[in-house]
């Protein structure tokens, strides 16, 4: 079932798309519902958009809604529209559910704005859910130690479909990091400590620099925060 807040927030941010615009385009199932809205725009008023999608998922999405297909080399979004799984009060974020944060990242720091769309049951006050963390499967065992001593409770991603770990769109492992409540004022540093482990590609976190606006969306409307 769709979810009206993800659709809300998607409708509003639809708003923000302009004919010639270069999108970056994050991953998810709101993600989703906003590239299927944007598929009835380009349908009905021939506005031509480009992308660079963020995962296998959203990149399939995006040309079966008519979005052109670019890459960064010759591009930089100048809008990125991305879901979160959970947003703070001061917008910080943590992204990964769906295992495509590390390509969200670069695209949402290559772009020159950067809008969350989100059901406002992602609203919490601190964030508090596991941190997904990509990792070189090569380096796991390691990593995993690095992370124990950081004082998070560790857990290898496994999914359905295949038996073992979940492996991500770029041949890597996640591993999901519960470290508790993540005060605001902690969440920039808890971000660079987690990169700087030898082996780690990229981490949920996103800090609130990296975010220029949240949409969240209940079942009757869409507001930015
Ligand atoms: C993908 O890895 C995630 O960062 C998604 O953006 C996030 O999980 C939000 O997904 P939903 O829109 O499906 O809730």
């Amino acid at each position: 079932m769709v979810s009206n807040g993800k659709y809300n927030a998607a409708k509003l941010a639809l708003k923000l798309v302009k004919d010639g615009m270069v999108l970056g385009i994050g991953s998810g199932t709101t993600v989703e519902i906003f590239l299927n809205l944007l598929g009835e725009r380009i349908r009905e008023e021939g506005l031509v958009v480009y992308g660079i999608p963020t995962s296998y998922q959203s990149y399939y999405a995006a040309i079966r809604n008519g979005v052109k297909i670019i890459d960064l080399v010759e591009h930089e979004p100048e809008l990125c529209i991305d879901g979160a799984d959970q947003v703070d009060a001061k917008m910080n974020c943590i992204k990964g559910g769906g295992g495509a944060m590390t390509r969200e990242k670069i695209v949402a720091k290559a772009s020159k704005k950067v809008v969350i769309i989100v059901d406002e049951s992602k609203l919490v006050e601190r964030l508090s859910m596991p941190v997904p963390v990509e990792v070189l499967p090569f380096a796991y065992g390691y990593v995993e130690r690095k992370l124990k001593e950081m004082g998070a409770e560790v857990k290898l991603r496994h999914g359905s479909g295949k038996i073992g770990p979940v492996v991500t769109d770029n041949g890597n492992f996640v591993v999901d990091c519960d470290f508790g409540e993540i005060d605001d004022r902690d969440v920039e540093e808890m971000e660079e400590r987690v990169k700087f482990l030898t082996g780690v590609v990229e981490s949920g976190i996103f800090p609130k620099k990296m975010i220029d606006q949240v949409i969240a969306g209940s079942s009757s409307s869409a507001n930015f925060l």
